[in-house]
């Protein structure tokens, strides 16, 4: 299967991936008979570039590289914003919209003060064009994924986003694939890699502010690292949590969220001393019919197994009414990981793809 890629955002997540769909090109086409072209990208300071007959990946990061337009000219082209992007789809790949074969990816930053905006009406026009969409992006599915995934459903279309939440590690398409008849009581995690650096470094003598320096400087702090510190990214992984895993309604701003600024090295070995370790834990549960999200500093007992999490590692223990708790550890994570993720989801998009076509199905959305 052939697919068109439009990208919206060319930062850390988005190059990386790019490169990761060059390597695993073979594994796509002979494993999954698969092959991708971008054909679009569009940035907020970086210009935007489109060509229906493919754009070359080493010329975008190379232009990217070099801080040109990644269309090679001057960077202020007025007008070449996500709507250009998406008219030129739907002007020149307008058969593959039809097909289901485009597919944008998301990757623009969380943005909690907006409502989830403009990354909403990415998806929400990317649907309407006829696109699937994947995105790494929080703010969709924490504060929109009801109404998104009622759109895609109506359009034909996938809405996958598994890389919004600790990385790589499958938990939207754990539970989905493999957890069909169980519900989710309750959760607990730790999942934001760079609080978890800062406290583990913390722990071993390191100064909050060069342990944060270093998640900067490594592109995986948030592009605005409060969003880190204060627990927002936490509070939108939570809500997005929630939101699928249980059916719930959150959005970042209805989680009871305190961030890690205020853990003082005293604080930590304090803590350490006595055995116990502080890390940011995520929960949720139901009390009273309401479901409820926090984001706190936890002081946890060793026998804890979100004890265990050092540096960049996360954790989710997933409390269910069937397998009791079930646990997914992630001990490596990173840009890879993220752009795996937006990998996987293509990868399933493009065998949904097939698996229709073979039974006679159009992806045209139902009447
Ligand atoms: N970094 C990680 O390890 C990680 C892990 C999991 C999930 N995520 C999520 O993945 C997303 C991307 O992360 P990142 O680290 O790649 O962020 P990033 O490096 O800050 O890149 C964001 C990209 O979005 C572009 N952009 C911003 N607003 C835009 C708009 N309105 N229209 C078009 N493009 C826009 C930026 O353009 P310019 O390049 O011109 O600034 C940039 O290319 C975020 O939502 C983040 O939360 C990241």
């Amino acid at each position: 299967m052939y697919l068109d890629l439009l990208l919206v955002g060319f930062g850390h997540v988005a190059r990386r991936f790019v490169k990761l769909l060059d390597e695993r090109a073979s594994v796509l086409h002979d494993r999954h008979d698969v092959r991708c072209r971008i054909v679009g990208v569009t940035t907020a300071r970086h210009g935007a570039a489109f060509d229906p007959n493919g754009l070359s990946t080493a010329v975008l990061l190379d232009r990217y590289a070099s801080g040109s337009s990644i269309d090679g000219t001057d960077r202020d082209r007025a007008g070449r914003d996500y709507s250009w992007l998406l008219s030129e789809a739907r002007h020149h790949t307008a058969t593959a919209c039809a097909e289901g074969r485009v597919v944008l990816i998301e990757t623009t930053p969380l943005d909690v003060t907006n409502g989830g905006f403009p990354a909403i009406d990415h998806v929400r026009e990317a649907l309407l064009a006829g696109a699937h969409v994947i995105t790494a992006n929080k703010a969709p599915v924490a504060f929109g994924y009801r109404d998104l995934a009622a759109r895609a459903a109506a359009a034909g279309r996938r809405f996958f986003f598994e890389g919004a939440v600790m990385d790589g590690i499958p938990i939207f398409n754990l539970v989905r694939e493999t957890l069909p008849a169980c519900e989710i009581l309750r959760f607990r995690g730790v999942v934001n890699a760079t609080t978890n650096f800062i406290l583990t470094a913390m722990e071993r003598g390191r100064t909050y502010h060069d342990a944060l320096t270093e998640m900067q400087r490594a592109g995986i702090a948030e592009a605005d690292a409060s969003h880190d510190e204060d627990g927002w990214d936490a509070a939108a992984k939570t809500a997005a949590l929630i939101n699928v895993l249980m059916d719930g309604d959150a959005t970042p701003l209805t989680v009871a969220r305190e961030g890690i600024r205020a853990i003082t090295p005293d604080r930590v070995h304090d803590a350490r001393a006595r055995g116990r370790r502080i890390r940011l834990v995520a929960s949720a549960q139901r009390e009273g019919g309401l479901l409820l999200g926090r984001v706190a500093p936890e002081e946890l007992h060793p026998g804890d197994p979100l004890a265990q999490l050092d540096g960049l590692q996360n954790g989710l223990l997933l409390e269910t009414d069937v397998l009791g708790t079930v646990g997914i550890l992630q001990l490596d994570g990173g840009l890879t990981q993220t752009a795996y993720a937006l990998l996987s989801d293509l990868i399933t998009i493009a065998k949904q793809g097939t698996r229709d076509r073979n039974r006679g199905h159009s992806l045209a959305p139902s009447p």
